[in-house]
């Protein structure tokens, strides 16, 4: 079977939207210290792209790695952490940033793991919202890229069967 890729975003829509987040950010965090924590492997294109756009003297990077067992298309809702903080949270303002939110199952569980830890303050800033595939309801990211239909989306971090991350854009796979 071969595929096929349509553009979802484009790689202009993204930077250009990228922009309008961090003035928005800017201005939500003026006067303060902020932790960007990015979720691999994803968010790391976001999170790049973004941190570049933001005052230098006044953010901190770290990442984490979790995974949840399930097929290349599901996640089952079973969360591991594979990689945690490097520095303690405790009294920072931490802005988790992710590619996608699609059950919410993963960000629901890094809540419970980030509160543990008593940041000052804690948002969440994603690329990509899927909320028709939500399963945990009460998850509302804080900052949001765009919102997408339910579809297979690949690019600009995500992937499929590991590979096509450092498209520009967001793609969709259509199968032929
Ligand atoms: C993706 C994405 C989120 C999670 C969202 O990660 O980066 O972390 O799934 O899904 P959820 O809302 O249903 O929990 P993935 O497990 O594909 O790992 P990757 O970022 O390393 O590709």
């Amino acid at each position: 079977m071969s595929h096929k890729l349509d553009v979802l975003i484009s790689a202009e829509e993204i930077q250009q939207r990228l922009d309008e987040l961090a003035e928005e950010i800017k201005k939500d965090y003026e006067g303060k210290e902020l932790t960007l924590i990015c979720i691999l492997k994803g968010g790391v294109m976001f999170l790049v792209d973004l941190a570049r756009r933001l005052p230098p003297d006044s953010i901190e990077l770290d990442f984490m790695d979790v995974s949840s067992y399930g097929d290349e298309f599901k996640s089952s809702g079973v969360i591991k952490v594979d990689k945690d903080l490097k520095n303690p949270i405790t009294n920072k303002h931490v802005l988790l940033v992710e590619d996608i939110i699609d059950t919410g199952r993963t960000l629901s569980y890094l809540q419970k793991h980030l509160i543990s830890q008593k940041p000052a303050s804690l948002k969440f800033c994603t690329l990509l919202d899927k909320p028709e595939r939500r399963v945990v309801k009460d998850i509302i990211p804080d900052y949001i890229g765009f919102t997408i239909p339910d579809k297979f989306v690949l690019g600009y971090g995500l992937d499929y069967l590991q590979k096509y991350r450092g498209l520009p854009y967001i793609g969709v796979m259509m199968q032929e």
